[in-house]
C-alpha cells in the first residue's frame, strides 16, 4: 500500500530535500532545506549539510564555532509560522480548533475560501487525506501562488486532493454535496447563499473573523438566511507556562487574540429553523441596535419573547 501523500517526508533519517528545523542554545529555530554538499552557515561557524543527510531527527549538530544546534523536522504548527506570507495566516491553535469542532474527517469533501498564505489548506488537506477533495478559492491571484508553493513545498509536490480557483468564492462556487465550507475573510455573510446551495443537509460552516463586528454580522446573516441552525461563537487563547525550579508561573507573554471562530449546521430544505428559546438579554436588540433582527423590539423573528 502506497503511502499518503508527504508521510514519507515526515519520519525516517534525514534525507536530501526535507526541511529541517535547528534550535541554538538560546532556543531560536533556524528553518532550511538538506542539499547534498552544502554548508549551512551561522554567525558561529558553519557545518556541512551531509552531516545530518541520513542521521535520525533528534540529532545534534555542531558549527566549526564550537555551537551546538538540535535538528527536528518542523511540524505544521512550525512551518506555517515561519513559511512565506501573503495574508495572515490561521494560527495552529485555530486550526486545530476548526480542524475538531468543524468536524473535518478522512473523505471530506471542503470547501475554503480565502486561501491568503495556505496555512489552513495544509491542516485541512492533512486531515481530509488523499481520498478527500479540498477546493480552496482566493480572489487575489499573487496570494494563490504563495499559497500553492507552500502547500507544494510541504507535501513535496501537488497534493492530490487540492484543487485551487483564483476568484470571488461567491461568484464561482459550483461544487456541490460539499461537507465542510471554512471561510477565512473579510466578509463572509457575502458567500453564504452560495455556500447554502452547496452544503449538504447537516453539513457544518465554519467561519473564522478578527472582529466583534465582523462575528455579529455574520452570526445575524446566518440567522437571516434561515437555513441553518443556530450558530455556536467561541475563541480560544493559549497560555503557555514556564518552568523552572520553584519558579513554575504562566509565561509573561502571550498570543493575546487571533480571532473568532463560528459553526452551523445546514438544515434539510425547507424545513424552519427551529424556534430559539433564549430569551434576549434586555437591551439586546434596544434602540441603538440596528442589525438584520431589529424587528420592533421583540429582536425575534421567530415569534414573540416568551415572558
Ligand atoms: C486572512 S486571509 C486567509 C488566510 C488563510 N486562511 C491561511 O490560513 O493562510 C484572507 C484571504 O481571503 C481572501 N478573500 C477575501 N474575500 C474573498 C472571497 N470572497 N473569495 C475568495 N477569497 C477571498 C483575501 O484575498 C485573503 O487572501
Amino acid at each position: 500500500m502506497s503511502e499518503p501523500t508527504g508521510a514519507a517526508r515526515r519520519r525516517g533519517p534525514f534525507k536530501v530535500g526535507d526541511q529541517v528545523q535547528l534550535t541554538d542554545p538560546k532556543g531560536r529555530h533556524y528553518t532550511f532545506t538538506l542539499e547534498a554538499g552544502k554548508n549551512f552557515h551561522t554567525h558561529k561557524g558553519s557545518f556541512p549539510h551531509d552531516e545530518l543527510i541520513g542521521a535520525p531527527e533528534g540529532s545534534v549538530v555542531r558549527t566549526t564555532g564550537n555551537v551546538a544546534y538540535l535538528a527536528l523536522r518542523p511540524l505544521l504548527p512550525d512551518y506555517v509560522l515561519s513559511m512565506p506570507r501573503g495574508a495572515a495566516v490561521v494560527y495552529p491553535k485555530d486550526a486545530g480548533q476548526i480542524l475538531a469542532f468543524a468536524d473535518i474527517f478522512p473523505g471530506a469533501r471542503v470547501v475554503e475560501a480565502g486561501v491568503g498564505s495556505g496555512s489552513l489548506s495544509s491542516f485541512l488537506l492533512r486531515a481530509i487525506g488523499d481520498q478527500g477533495m479540498l477546493h480552496s478559492y482566493e480572489r487575489r491571484e499573487d496570494f494563490a501562488e504563495i499559497a500553492q508553493q507552500n502547500v507544494e513545498r510541504y507535501f513535496g509536490g501537488p497534493h492530490p486532493a487540492w484543487q485551487l480557483t483564483v476568484g470571488d468564492l461567491q461568484d464561482n462556487l459550483s461544487d456541490t454535496d460539499v461537507d465542510r465550507v471554512i471561510l477565512d475573510m473579510l466578509a463572509p455573510w457575502e458567500c453564504l447563499e452560495a455556500v447554502s446551495k452547496a452544503l449538504v443537509p447537516g453539513g457544518i460552516l465554519c467561519c473564522y473573523v478578527a472582529t466583534t463586528t465582523q462575528l455579529a454580522r455574520t452570526v445575524e446573516s446566518i440567522r437571516e438566511i434561515g437555513c441553518f441552525n443556530e450558530p455556536t461563537a467561541w475563541e480560544t487563547m493559549i497560555r503557555n507556562w514556564h518552568i523552572e525550579g520553584l519558579a513554575v508561573r504562566p509565561d509573561h507573554r502571550m498570543i493575546g487574540h487571533t480571532g473568532f471562530l463560528l459553526t452551523a449546521r445546514r438544515l434539510a430544505d425547507g424545513v424552519e429553523p427551529p424556534m430559539r428559546r433564549r430569551r434576549p438579554a434586555k437591551g439586546a436588540y434596544g434602540e441603538d441596535y440596528a442589525g438584520p433582527n431589529a424587528d420592533g423590539g421583540t429582536g425575534r423573528r421567530d415569534g414573540p419573547v416568551p415572558q
